[in-house]
């Protein structure tokens, strides 16, 4: 086997190794910047009338969606109609943002 077969098989190993998604902090910051930051604040430390979402945790976050998605989080049907819009690569995206943010 010469160098550049080897160097092509390593390639190939690399990209099986890539996630199908890897979540994107500036994506996700894009579109809580449209999408979110009207209710939760632009710093996503919420209000008076909504939560704090900044700092929570990747997996805290996405449950949390996926509950309002599947209808079993009901608490607030204009947070379930936010969620119902979004792909399970943009919770990725969002999750990914707002755990970084505090
Ligand atoms: C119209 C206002 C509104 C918008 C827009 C909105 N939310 Fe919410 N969100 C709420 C309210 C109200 C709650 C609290 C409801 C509850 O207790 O279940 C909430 C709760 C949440 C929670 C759960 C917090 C916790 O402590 O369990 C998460 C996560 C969240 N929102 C993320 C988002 C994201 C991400 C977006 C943008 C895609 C978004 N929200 C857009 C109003 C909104």
């Amino acid at each position: 086997m010469n160098k550049s077969m080897l160097l092509a098989m390593l390639a190939g190993l690399a990209l099986l190794a890539v996630p199908v998604h890897a979540a994107d902090v500036a994506a996700g910051k894009v579109l809580a910047a449209a999408s979110c930051a009207d209710c939760h604040g632009d710093d996503g430390m919420g209000d008076d009338d909504y939560p704090a979402i900044a700092g929570m945790s990747v997996e805290k976050f996405t449950k949390a969606m996926q509950e309002y998605q599947n209808g079993t989080r009901t608490k607030n049907p204009k947070m379930t109609k936010e969620a119902k819009k979004l792909s399970a690569a943009q919770i990725a995206d969002l999750s990914a943002y707002y755990a970084k943010l505090k």
